[in-house]
Formats: C-alpha cells, sequence, structure tokens
C-alpha cells in the first residue's frame, strides 16, 4: 500500500515533469519557427522538421528522468504516483484509475481512426528520362567515327581519364550511378550500364545531356530536380566526344545506330 502522503507529494513532482515536458513541446513546436520570424531571419515561420522534434523530446525526456533519477527520495515520489496507479483499493478504483481505463481504449481507437481515414497524397510527377533529342544535337556527328581502331583506343582511354575526374563523383568510377555524391541526390545520377539509358539513344544524344546538362532539359524531364551540370563552359566538343566514348566504354554498351532517312 503506497502511503497517502508520500502520493499526494509524488503527483506534484509527476506533473512538474509532465508540465516541463510540454512546455519544451510547444517552444520547439512553436517557439523556435516564430524566432527565425523574430529575429527578422525568415518572413514566415520555419518549422522544425518531424526528426529533429523527435530527437529532441527524446533528449527532453532522458534529461528529466536523469534528473528525477538522481536523488533516491525525488525518484520514489516521481514513481509513486504510477505506482499508485496499479494499487486498487478495496472500496474499487479511484477516480485517476477510471480515467486511464476510459483513456487507453479511447487512444488507442483514435489512433487506429487515425491509421484508417484517406488521406491526400501530392501528386506524382511523371517524368520523362529521354526527351526529343533538340534539331541542333541531332545534326551533329561523332567527328572521331571514322578513326582506326588504334586511334579509337588513345581516344577513349583519354576519355575514361576526364570522365573519372568530372563525372565519376556522380555517375561511379564504372559508370553505374554509384558515385560517392549520387545517395544524397533524389534524382540518381544515371546508371550507364543499365541497358535502358545511354544505350537506346544515339551517340549526340549524351553529346546533348553532357553539354547542357539539366539546364538544358524541356519541363516534361522537371530539369529542377536534377543535379547534371552543363559541361559546355569547362570541356570542349573534343573532349565531351572522348567523354561519350568512354562512357559507352566503360559500361559496356553501344549507341543506337542513327536512323538516316534515303535520300
Ligand atoms: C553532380 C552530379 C553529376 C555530375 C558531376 C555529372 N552528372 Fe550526369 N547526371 C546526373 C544526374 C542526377 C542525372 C539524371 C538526371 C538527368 O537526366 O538530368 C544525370 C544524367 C546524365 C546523362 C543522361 C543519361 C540518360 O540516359 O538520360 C548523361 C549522358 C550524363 N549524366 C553524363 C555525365 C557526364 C559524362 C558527366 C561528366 C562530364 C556527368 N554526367 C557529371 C548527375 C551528375
Amino acid at each position: 500500500m503506497v502511503n497517502e502522503k508520500e502520493t499526494s507529494k509524488g503527483i506534484g513532482v509527476f506533473m512538474v515533469t509532465v508540465i516541463t515536458l510540454i512546455a519544451v513541446y510547444i517552444g520547439l513546436q512553436f517557439g523556435i519557427p516564430w524566432l527565425a520570424v523574430l529575429a527578422g531571419l525568415s518572413q514566415t515561420p520555419a518549422p522544425l522538421p518531424g526528426f529533429a522534434l523527435g530527437i529532441y523530446m527524446a533528449c527532453a525526456l532522458a534529461g528529466t528522468l536523469f534528473y528525477m533519477s538522481s536523488e533516491e527520495e525525488r525518484w520514489r515520489s516521481f514513481l509513486s504516483p504510477i505506482i499508485g496507479l496499479f494499487d486498487v483499493s478495496s472500496s474499487g478504483p479511484g477516480r485517476t484509475q477510471l480515467l486511464v481505463l476510459i483513456l487507453i481504449p479511447l487512444t488507442v481507437g483514435w489512433a487506429a481512426w487515425r491509421i484508417l481515414i484517406p488521406g491526400s497524397q501530392t501528386p506524382t510527377v511523371i517524368r520523362v528520362q529521354h526527351p526529343g533529342l533538340p534539331e541542333k544535337f541531332a545534326e551533329i556527328d561523332n567527328p572521331y567515327a571514322g578513326v582506326s581502331k588504334e586511334e579509337r583506343e588513345v581516344l577513349e582511354r583519354e576519355g575514361v581519364v576526364l570522365f573519372q575526374k568530372n563525372c565519376r563523383p556522380c555517375h561511379g568510377t564504372m559508370a553505374d550511378g554509384e558515385g560517392p555524391l549520387a545517395r544524397g541526390q533524389r534524382l540518381r545520377p544515371v546508371d550507364f550500364t543499365d541497358p535502358g539509358t545511354i544505350a537506346t539513344v544515339v551517340e549526340s544524344y549524351p553529346f546533348w545531356r553532357i553539354s547542357e546538362g539539366a539546364a538544358g532539359l524541356p519541363s516534361i524531364a522537371t530539369p529542377w530536380n536534377s543535379a547534371m551540370p552543363s559541361w559546355s563552359e569547362e570541356l570542349n566538343d573534343e573532349d565531351i566526344w572522348r567523354i561519350v566514348m568512354a562512357a559507352y566504354r566503360l559500361s559496356g554498351t553501344e549507341p543506337r545506330l542513327p536512323e538516316k532517312l534515303e535520300p
């Protein structure tokens, strides 16, 4: 049987903990977002991301529990209302016990209802990975198309060096889209070893994509979420052609042959 006096003192300690946690929650949820407005850093409140709120709340909970348990007597008073909850007297359950008994099924029911109600979702944007090749680029042919096997070998090797220097961070050493920077990107760098990528297009297609990057894409290809840089200012056309040949070589694929109309 828990001592009556100890329980009432315990409720005080327990309530202080609950109120502290609620105050921390209100501070994080509403205080911090508005702080940015008050400090003149933002014109609208900047909400705290859910996972950060979770981490801070877990820290606040751990902190208060550490404080409460750091002293024997305080810890006992803190626990007494919790223990008292299970201690039903002979005259039947008390008011708090009844309240908890009613609250448990209500909370479970509410949570189940929240999960089951249909929600709204942001519409999916259908992205076209291979929009039509701009006419300007459709007319360009690989200037190295007619070179000997040995010359091609040298050009491809030079292209591999340029590829590793400029493209590897995203597209990966083996052009498989697994570069060290790839993981952080929502729209993944293209895996050239996948037969559905550069193997399905003619050579001037990657030439266009490398020259103009995301900025050159039409809106159906959602250029705004692609991190693909445009290289026409950093690399000259000859280097880009070398890289195109290297990309096919590294990925073990062949470009599609252009369909030339008979005159
Ligand atoms: C900062 C990361 C990044 C770098 C660096 C980068 N790319 Fe990309 N690249 C991407 C992303 C992301 C995509 C996919 C979105 C898109 O198509 O724009 C992409 C797409 C492409 C495509 C289109 C392939 C297809 O089948 O549609 C080609 C070709 C390409 N990159 C070649 C290169 C080459 C060659 C280099 C180096 C000169 C390079 N990229 C450097 C991120 C990068």
